[in-house]
């Protein structure tokens, strides 16, 4: 599935805006602060219900005014519409009817925004990379979304059931926290199952995609990391049950559940090494980019909806054969959308590219020939 076109209302920096896209490629370009973020922000809205950049949606209403909208049109003519109102929030819409869950929107558009910051799914904090993979999840296996939401509820449970037990106020004593044990263990079970399938299902495209965009024979390897040992890969949550119990004197001390998937890692090596650690920068980006478009393109063959590119300034500062290797593999599997500041940046326009500049803030015009 890809985004024919999109319209913008006071949105950002945008009045009224409406542009139609190529089903390939699609290059912004922009001096900085013109709106090509923006623009993309729309569009990811319309695939997540909420921004990359902000909690809170109200901040892409155009200055000054008290409600704006997005709305996309799809290549099978459907269409997503994103309400945002100052006040009450967000509504979404999919063709015209009010979507009840905004996870009913993540197996609409499978979109894949790549920005500046992306290397951090490599590089940063073990929960960034649980994000991932419990989206890949939600995409995947819908009617697992629940089983996630659940399960974190839980754990904050244990966590202020664990803080009364300790200052005396707990009225159930630990038979309460043998329930919500046995709970967690049931849940989490499930949930590390399912990311097992897809660190499965990625692992060998994670080293062909990072070999291909790094042009060289260099091994990254991904696996996954439980917090628990996993004696029986069919019956996890057992493991999961027992760590909870061997942890418990220690989680009570700490105020905190120790063992379990809210604990878990993906771990990224290169060469045999952990890659957060020795890595450059240039590799642990390369890394990320593997990853997520591994992540996007195995669900593709699943039967699910071809990815949609968000690719945000993102290529700056990669190298020349780097960036073209990558511009290559984004445009086998997906829809292309890319943001430069600059003509220097993009190396060859493949002559499909649809171009729109923004000459100024606000205003983006496609080019007549591009
Ligand atoms: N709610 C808003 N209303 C109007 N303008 C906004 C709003 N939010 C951000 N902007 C403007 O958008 C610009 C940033 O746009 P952005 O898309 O991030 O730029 P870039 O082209 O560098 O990616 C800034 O000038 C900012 O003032
Ligand atoms: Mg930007």
């Amino acid at each position: 599935m890809c985004v024919k076109s999109v319209r913008l209302y006071r949105f950002r920096n945008f009045c009224v805006e409406e542009l139609e896209f190529s089903e390939k490629e699609n290059i912004i370009i922009g001096e900085n602060g013109f709106g090509k973020s923006n623009l993309l922000e729309g569009i990811y809205i319309c695939g997540f219900g909420r921004s990359f950049r902000t909690r809170a949606i109200s901040e892409c209403i155009k200055f000054g005014e008290d409600a704006g909208s997005v709305s996309l049109r799809l290549s099978d003519s459907s269409s997503i519409r994103v309400e945002i109102l100052a006040n009450s929030g967000k509504s979404i819409l999919y063709n015209g009817k009010k979507l009840r869950k905004v996870s009913n929107l993540f197996n609409i558009l499978n979109i894949v925004y790549i920005g500046p910051q992306e290397i951090e799914y490599v590089r940063g904090a073990p929960s960034l990379r649980r994000e991932l993979m419990d989206l890949a999840i939600m995409r995947r296996e819908p009617e697992m979304t629940s089983t996630i939401t659940d399960y974190s509820r839980l754990i904050r449970e244990r966590h202020f059931y664990l803080k009364k037990l300790a200052s005396g106020e707990a009225v159930g004593g630990e038979i309460y926290l043998d329930a919500l044990d046995e709970r967690i263990a049931a849940l989490g079970g499930k949930i590390v199952r399912s990311r097992l399938g897809i660190v499965d299902s990625i692992k060998e495209r994670v080293g062909e995609t990072y070999r291909r965009i790094a042009d060289n024979k260099d091994k990254v390897e991904v696996a996954y990391h439980s917090s628990f040992p996993i004696k029986d890969r069919e019956n996890i949550s057992k493991s999961i049950l027992e760590s909870l119990y061997s942890a418990r004197e220690r989680d009570k001390r700490y105020l905190e559940t120790t063992v379990g998937p809210h604990r878990d890692d993906l771990t990224v090596k290169l060469n045999g090494v952990p890659i957060r650690e020795y890595g450059s920068w240039g590799e642990m980006r390369s890394a990320s980019f593997a990853i997520l478009l591994s992540l996007a393109t195995s669900s593709l063959e699943k039967g699910r909806k071809r990815p949609v590119f968000l690719v945000d300034d993102a290529f700056a500062n990669l190298d020349a054969i780097r960036r073209k290797n990558l511009a290559a593999l984004i445009r086998e599997n997906g829809q292309f959308f890319l943001t430069v500041t600059g003509e220097g940046e993009l190396g060859e326009i493949s002559p499909e590219a649809f171009v729109f500049e923004l000459k100024e803030p606000g205003r983006p015009v496609r080019r007549e020939n591009g």
